[in-house]
């Protein structure tokens, strides 16, 4: 059997296709988690990035000042020109060299220092850059990482992913890149449109009424790239969380042979990139022929009607030179406009996408005034546990838990059974508050989960399931990560305690094997010890086990059951159990049916009984018989 992702809700739950509303949604609403970007609230983009160059607005402010001196400097260049045409030609004529020389000093200046002031400004931009998309890679993973269970079943790891991949990268696209072009244009548009009315009002106010189209242009250019852009991104983003998804569970993929279909849809979502790709070069093609119709209409009358101006002597001819030059700079980078509006465009929609994301707040937030357990009494490391008239539906659901009452009593180990789907996975879930309740209230040593902080919590409520998921890292390391402070004899005698020791000392490092992929080295029966070991390590109050035996072997699970003995004793204990032998080690049996209990009682006054329990050991007797 393949059991990466089996029976865990967790994973099987990824956008189930007929789902039921949502009991606080309107029936048959949309849901926003089903579309790629979640909604932003107003204002949320802007103030992600005033917040991220907020800290930097000196240097941003540098930067650009470095950048309109640049611009004066490069702009300078045709000025000279006409300068040296219409003055220094003649002046030469009558031997003084004073004026040529002073152009071509002053020529000479304006392009070191436009070259070194660019460079200066690459590296002040680059900086910037940098500093930027560090904090705001950080944020995205902080912030994802504090999100509760509930928004990572919805939004899925391949959307993550993609937040702080490709929108990252098209904002650093933009920043890089975008900006400073953007900058260079507008300040070049600006500077040469007022130069060419100070060299000559008719062939400037000509310059100005090419505008009109050119706005035109970009403005239609700008709506249908956006749309353009918006569905290239969407689909670059599906591409990712089709790969993510596909590749996550690439055992049961490869066990039902879901490599064609998968390859078939795949396909889809590839070519459909493809065609949205298309889409916006397409768009860009268009705009490009059309600007330069403009552009080329636009220079071609000037220069028309500006050599008639010089034969007819209205006219200097350096200024027409000079015109000319600064025509085709005029227009030179509208090209390079269409550029900027594309990273503009996807970086827009990186951005949206990206406050999106860091505008959820975590479904299971930290408390505003955190309260202390008390301290332990009775001389037991339990705690009692208490469920107040709690009702719980999940997001995407009905109802799972109607109203359930349920007292744990400190030291008490509760085996919970019932069908599938009956809610088990649920009530042990709320219990580690990886969810609040709807209504009511889950109590530790009569304080509310949600007073709790969550150091205090994760410390106070341990759980281990079925998946016993391994971080990168040593066996050491993942033993000790319910206690980091923990010495290696403390590590080992958890180990020992647990029947670990044996399989981990056959390890070619022992302890410092590395357990990298998933701890693809070991099988995952190991890895459920090692997660039993952690859990033990990290001396909870409370310990809940969700089929956490369901990898081991018979004996396997023996020697656990034996030394959950030890480690059980004086805890809280909820197992959830589908196979009865774990159950014999508890005080108290719960029969769950539909989210309601139906049975509760000592194992042994069950099995006398007549009830559903006493049918599910007297069928368990049986298979063993
Ligand atoms: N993340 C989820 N989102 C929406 N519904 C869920 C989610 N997890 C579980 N459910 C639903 O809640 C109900 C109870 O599920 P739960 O996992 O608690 O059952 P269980 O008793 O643990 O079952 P099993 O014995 O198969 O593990 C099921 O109907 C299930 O479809
Ligand atoms: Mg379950």
């Amino acid at each position: 059997m393949t059991s990466t992702t089996a029976g865990g809700p967790v994973l099987a739950d990824e956008d189930p296709p007929g789902k039921k509303p949502a009991p606080q949604d309107v029936p048959g609403a949309f849901d926003a988690f089903d579309r790629d970007d979640l909604p932003t609230p107003p204002g949320a983009t802007w103030a992600l990035l005033t917040s991220l160059l907020g800290p930097l607005r000196a240097r941003v402010v540098v930067a650009s000042l470095v950048l309109l001196v640049q611009q004066a400097a490069v702009q300078a260049g045709p000025l000279l020109v006409a300068f040296a045409i219409d003055r220094g030609v003649p002046a030469f004529r009558d031997h003084d060299h004073g004026p040529l020389i002073a152009v071509g000093a002053g020529y000479a200046v304006c392009s070191a220092g436009a070259g070194l002031l660019q460079y200066a400004f690459i590296r002040a931009a680059a900086r910037i850059n940098q500093d930027v998309l560090l904090d705001l890679r950080g944020r995205i993973f902080r912030h994802s990482q504090a999100l509760s269970v509930d928004f990572h079943e919805r939004y899925t790891s391949g959307r993550l992913i993609s937040r702080s991949t490709t929108d990252v990268e098209s904002l650093r696209e933009l920043l890089s890149e975008g900006l400073q072009e953007l900058l260079g244009v507008v300040l070049s548009f600006v500077s040469i449109t007022l130069m060419l009315l100070w060299l000559d009002l008719g062939i400037g106010a000509i310059a100005v009424a090419s505008f009109g189209p050119l706005y035109v242009l970009v403005r239609s250019y700008r709506r249908r790239a956006a749309k353009a852009y918006a569905g290239r991104s969407t689909a670059i983003a599906a591409v990712i969380v089709k790969f993510a998804e596909t590749m996550n569970g690439i055992r049961p993929v490869q066990a039902f042979r879901r490599e064609r279909a998968n390859e078939a849809d795949f396909a889809v979502l590839n070519h459909r990139h493809e065609r949205r790709n298309g889409d916006a070069l397409l768009e860009m093609a268009r705009y490009v022929v059309g600007s330069r119709l403009v552009a080329n209409t636009a220079v071609a009358g000037m220069v028309l009607w500006g050599a008639y101006r010089v034969a007819s002597g209205t006219l200097e001819l350096g200024v027409l030179a000079a015109a000319v030059l600064y025509l085709r700079r005029l227009y030179d980078p509208i090209d390079r406009l269409a550029m900027f509006l594309n990273s503009y465009q996807s970086a827009a929609a990186s951005l949206e996408k990206i406050a999106g994301l860091l505008a959820q707040t975590p479904m299971v937030p930290e408390p505003a005034a955190p309260k202390e357990l008390p301290a332990l009494t009775g001389g037991i490391p339990g705690r009692e546990v208490r469920f107040e008239g709690v009702r719980f539906a999940y997001r995407t659901g009905g109802e799972v838990l109607p109203r359930f009452d349920l007292t744990v009593p400190a030291g008490q180990t509760v085996a919970v059974v019932g069908s599938t789907g009956a809610g088990k996975s649920t009530l042990v879930k709320l219990l580690a508050r990886f969810y609040d309740p709807t209504d009511g209230r889950v109590l530790l040593d009569g304080t509310d989960l949600r007073d709790l902080p969550t150091p205090e919590l994760r410390r106070g409520v341990v759980m281990v399931t079925q998946e016993a998921f391994l971080f990168s890292g040593t066996i050491r390391e993942n033993i000790a990560i319910g206690r980091p402070e923990a010495t290696p004899e403390e590590i080992e005698r958890a180990a020992k305690a647990i029947g670990a020791h044996d399989f981990i000392s056959g390890l070619p490092d022992g302890y410092d094997t590395d357990v990298r992929k998933r701890g693809g080295r070991i099988s995952a029966g190991q890895r459920q010890l090692v997660a039993f070991a952690r859990a033990l390590l990290a001396d909870p109050a409370v310990l809940i086990l969700d089929e956490a035996t369901s990898s081991l072997d018979v004996p396997g699970e023996r020697a656990v059951q034996q030394a959950m003995d030890t480690v059980l004793r004086g805890r809280t204990a909820v197992v959830v159990a589908h196979r009865l032998s774990t159950v014999e080690i508890a005080d108290r049996v719960l029969v769950m049916e539909h989210g309601r209990i139906v049975e509760d009682g000592a194992p042994a006054e069950l099995i006398a009984g007549t009830g559903r329990f006493a049918g599910l050991h007297r069928a368990w007797r049986e298979s063993l018989a």
